[in-house]
């Protein structure tokens, strides 16, 4: 008896992924093995990927296309909440992961499988984000993560790969290991594992380097709907060809880049390079957008259900009942947040020059600084007095 009978395997076409066919079947007894390669917006051509699948070993090979799904029900949401991991990280390769857990569930249900499966090591928060992602879809379905308990190097995998007709990689293959989808790219490994080395230039694709920027500031302006973002420069657009647009214009000015150093879910420190310009404009433009369209004391309660939520989204928690909850909160404070943020593209520099909104709680009367304006000033003595006093008692009785 083999661990499954019928599996689905998460599916890139690289080695790892490749290995994990034959591996299941010789090792593990699973008698099929049905691939699915999620199409995000990876921007590679997923026709080879699976005629290798195929040659692999596997009965089946499905590519889905889940652009416009992980736009509108997995970016947009993290965006209203204005989601940033330790305060920097857009999540751009987290957000991908509930969405795939999704489509395997779902491809294990039509194809009547037994187990999923994918190709993530023991020590990522990819596997976190599956596995939990996958229970909480279908707890019943089994999960198999061959990667995590063969022990193999690296060089062993390609020589076991090798004997299942897995073609070693033709070329010398990048110490970097590279994450991209439609939301940006994440790039860890390599040389950057030393955190005090500055990122080589060559591992950027969709930010410029400052030198090669453009010599003229670029103004575009986001149009939003109640949160969700729908228009540029006045254009309304579909939501992949929204985040696919806004990618260039904001990439072309050096714009977009994050170097950190991150605490992964498994406790481990890593050193992280994410390039993702349209998801930090859209958050910070989003940001400013509530500021004129929300209370004081909702724009200030929400940051901390924003970092909640940011957190949860990286911990692999989408399918929480605390996020589903989280989720109810920031639907109702977006009801008004409508409107259009302009945003100055500067080398390097993404900053909000103007905003406006229908639902602006703005008012310029009371905010003038002209001599004619609506606010009574004596009110604000008696205020003060009372706002006050506290702080005035305790310093009357404790400097004596
Ligand atoms: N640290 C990021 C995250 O957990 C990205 C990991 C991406 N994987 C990679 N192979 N570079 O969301």
């Amino acid at each position: 008896m083999g661990r499954a009978n019928k599996v689905i395997l998460a599916y890139s076409g690289g080695v790892d992924t490749s290995v994990c066919i034959p591996y299941l079947k010789e090792e593990w007894g699973v008698k099929e093995v049905i691939t699915l390669a999620a199409d995000l917006g990876q921007g590679e051509e997923l026709g080879p990927v699976q005629e290798k699948a195929l040659k692999s070993g596997a009965v089946e090979s499905l590519v889905i296309d889940g652009k416009e799904r992980f736009v509108t029900d997995y970016a947009f949401p993290a965006i209203t909440a204005n989601a940033l991991y330790e305060n920097r990280y857009p999540l751009s390769t987290a957000l991908a992961r509930p969405l795939i857990a999704k489509m395997l569930v779902e491809a294990a249900q039509k194809y009547g499988a037994d187990a999923v499966a994918h190709g993530c090591t023991g020590k990522g928060n990819d596997q976190v984000r599956f596995d939990i992602s996958i229970a909480a879809l279908n707890p019943n379905l089994k999960i198999l993560a061959p990667a995590r308990e063969w022990g193999m190097s690296r060089e062993e995998t390609i020589s076991y790969g090798e004997r299942f007709g897995i073609p070693a990689p033709v070329k010398k293959s990048s110490p970097y290991s590279i994450d991209r989808n439609l939301l940006g790219r994440s790039i860890e490994a390599g040389p950057l594992e030393d955190p005090k080395i500055e990122p080589p230039e060559e591992i950027f694709l969709m930010t410029k380097a400052i030198a090669a920027t453009p010599d003229k500031p670029e103004y575009v302006e986001i149009g939003f709907e109640k949160g969700i973002p729908t228009t540029i420069n006045g254009k309304t657009l579909d939501p992949v060809t929204l985040i696919g647009q806004l990618n260039e214009i904001v990439g072309k000015h050096g714009f977009g880049r994050i170097d950190m150093v991150e605490n992964r879910v498994v406790g481990i420190k890593s050193r992280e390079i994410y390039e993702t310009p349209a998801m930090l404009v859209l958050i910070q433009a989003h940001r400013d957008l509530e500021s004129l369209t929300l209370t004081a004391d909702v724009t200030q309660y929400k940051r901390g259900i924003e970092d909640s939520y940011g957190q949860l989204i990286y911990q692999g928690l989408w399918y929480s009942p605390l996020k589903e909850a989280l989720d109810a909160f920031i639907q109702k404070t977006q009801e008004r947040v409508s409107g259009k943020v302009r945003v100055k593209l500067f080398k390097g520099s993404a900053t909000i020059v103007g905003r406006e909104s229908n639902n602006s709680i703005y008012d310029g009367d009371l905010a003038t600084y002209g001599a004619e304006d609506g606010f009574d000033h004596k009110a604000a003595e008696g205020f003060i007095y009372i706002w006050g006093l506290p702080t005035k008692i305790w310093s009357q009785k404790t400097r004596s």
